[in-house]
C-alpha cells in the first residue's frame, strides 16, 4: 500500500493498494479515533451491484466491514451516469440524510466513480453547512483525479460542474482491485487523465505511457502510476487549493473536452473528450510555434495506444461556442492551458475573439 498525505487547509491521507476495502475501517481510525459516527454511504446502482469473479460484492464487503467495526451504516443508491449529477439527486440525498438523522458529527462516504464522488461531496459540503466525507473511488478517473483535491459539485442545464463547493475529504482509499471490474472504455477514460499528468508535469511518466498497455503490466505498475498521478495532483492542490492559478493546469484538454462531451449529449465520455481536447490543444500549440514539432503526434499516439480517440468531426465553431460558456472564461478572456513541451504546460490567457483562429485546423 502507498500512502500520500495532502496538506491542504483540511489535511488528509490517500491510500492506494490492492484489497483495501476490508481495511477501510482501520484506515478510518486515525480520523475517527474512538468515535463511531453514523456513515451515510452514497453510491450508484452500477457500483452497488458489482461483483468480483468469486461472487464477493464490493458494496456489501464495505458495509459489512464498517458494521463489524461498530459503525452504523445507511446506504443511498441513485441511477448511474452523468444524467444523475443534478441538484435533484442532491435533494434526494438531503431527504435521505434527514430520514436517517445524519448530524454534523456523522460522515458521508462516497463509493463510486467521479459522478458519485462529486455529488456525494457536494451533498456533504452543503448538508448542515458541512459534514465530513470520505472518498472511496472505484474508477481510475476518480482515483487519479476527482477524488483528490476537494472539488465537489453537480451539473445544471447551463453547464457541467457549474454548481459546487471546495470541500476536502477526510480520507481517500483507492482499492485497485476495483479496477478489474471496469469496462475497457471506462478504464480508458481514466487513462486520459493519467496521460494528462505526464503531458503537463512529468515527461518520464509520459514516456512510460508511450509504451501503451506494457506500461501497466507487471506487479505494482498500475499502483505506482496511480500514486505518481495522485502525488502530482497533491503538489498542485497544496499550492493552489482554490484553483486561482497553477491548479488550472490540470484542465489541460478539458475546455474542448467538456465542449465535446456536451455537444455529443454525453455519449462521448469525459476521458474520451479530454483525449481529443488534449490532441487539439497540442496541434494548436505546435501550429502557433508554442510547442516543438512532434508534440501533437506524440500526444495523439499515446492516446491511441490507450484506446482513446484524438480527433473529432464536430465543427470547431460549435466547440468554440461551448468553450466560451466554460467556467475557465473570465470576462472577455479565456485561460487556455497550452503545452510548451511534453511535461511542461502553461496558462495562456487569450481573448475569446481569437479562440477560433488559435484553434483553426486542430480538430484532426
Ligand atoms: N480536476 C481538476 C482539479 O481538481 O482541479
Amino acid at each position: 500500500m502507498k500512502t500520500i498525505s495532502v496538506n491542504t487547509g483540511h489535511p488528509y491521507q490517500i491510500h492506494i493498494g490492492r484489497g483495501l476495502l476490508e481495511c477501510i475501517p482501520k484506515l478510518l481510525s486515525p480520523v475517527c479515533g474512538a468515535r463511531r459516527p453514523k456513515l451515510a454511504v452514497i453510491t450508484d446502482d452500477r457500483v452497488d451491484s458489482l461483483a468480483f469473479p468469486d461472487g464477493r460484492q464490493p458494496a456489501q464487503t464495505l458495509l459489512t466491514a464498517f458494521e463489524k467495526a461498530g459503525y452504523s451504516v445507511c446506504k443511498f443508491v441513485f441511477p448511474n451516469g452523468e444524467a444523475s449529477k443534478t441538484l435533484d439527486t442532491v435533494r434526494q440525498a438531503y431527504a435521505f440524510f434527514s430520514e436517517h438523522e445524519i448530524t454534523r458529527t456523522d460522515m458521508v462516504v462516497a463509493f463510486g466513480g467521479g459522478v458519485v464522488g462529486d455529488l456525494a461531496g457536494f451533498a456533504a459540503a452543503s448538508w448542515l453547512r458541512g459534514v465530513e466525507f470520505i472518498q472511496i473511488p472505484t474508477t481510475l478517473l476518480a482515483m487519479v483525479d476527482s477524488s483528490v483535491g476537494g472539488k465537489t459539485g453537480v451539473d445544471i442545464p447551463q453547464g457541467k460542474n457549474l454548481v459546487g463547493a471546495f470541500w476536502q475529504p477526510s480520507l481517500v482509499v483507492c482499492d485497485t482491485d476495483m479496477l478489474s471490474l471496469l469496462p475497457a472504455e471506462t478504464f480508458a477514460d481514466g487513462m486520459a487523465e493519467v496521460i494528462k499528468y505526464g503531458a503537463i508535469f512529468d515527461r518520464e511518466l509520459f514516456e512510460q505511457l508511450e509504451r501503451g498497455g506494457q506500461a501497466l503490466a507487471g506487479p505494482g505498475a498500475l499502483e505506482g502510476i496511480i500514486a505518481r498521478c495522485v502525488d502530482l495532483k497533491r503538489q498542485v492542490v497544496e499550492d493552489d487549493e482554490r484553483d486561482k492559478g497553477r491548479r488550472q493546469l490540470l484542465n489541460f484538454g478539458h475546455t474542448f473536452g467538456h465542449a465535446i462531451e456536451k455537444q455529443s449529449d454525453f455519449t462521448i465520455t469525459h476521458g474520451h473528450g479530454v483525449a481529443i481536447g488534449m490532441a487539439m490543444m497540442a496541434r494548436a500549440c505546435e501550429r502557433a510555434g508554442l510547442a516543438p514539432a512532434q508534440t501533437a503526434a506524440r500526444i495523439e499516439a499515446c492516446c491511441r495506444a490507450h484506446g482513446l480517440p484524438a480527433e473529432t468531426d464536430i465543427p470547431l465553431e460549435t466547440l468554440c461556442k461551448h468553450a466560451m460558456g466554460d467556467k475557465k472564461r473570465a470576462g472577455s478572456d479565456i485561460t487556455l492551458i497550452i503545452l510548451r513541451s511534453i511535461g511542461q504546460a502553461a496558462l495562456y490567457p487569450a481573448a475569446t475573439g481569437r479562440l477560433l483562429a488559435f484553434m483553426e485546423g486542430s480538430s484532426k
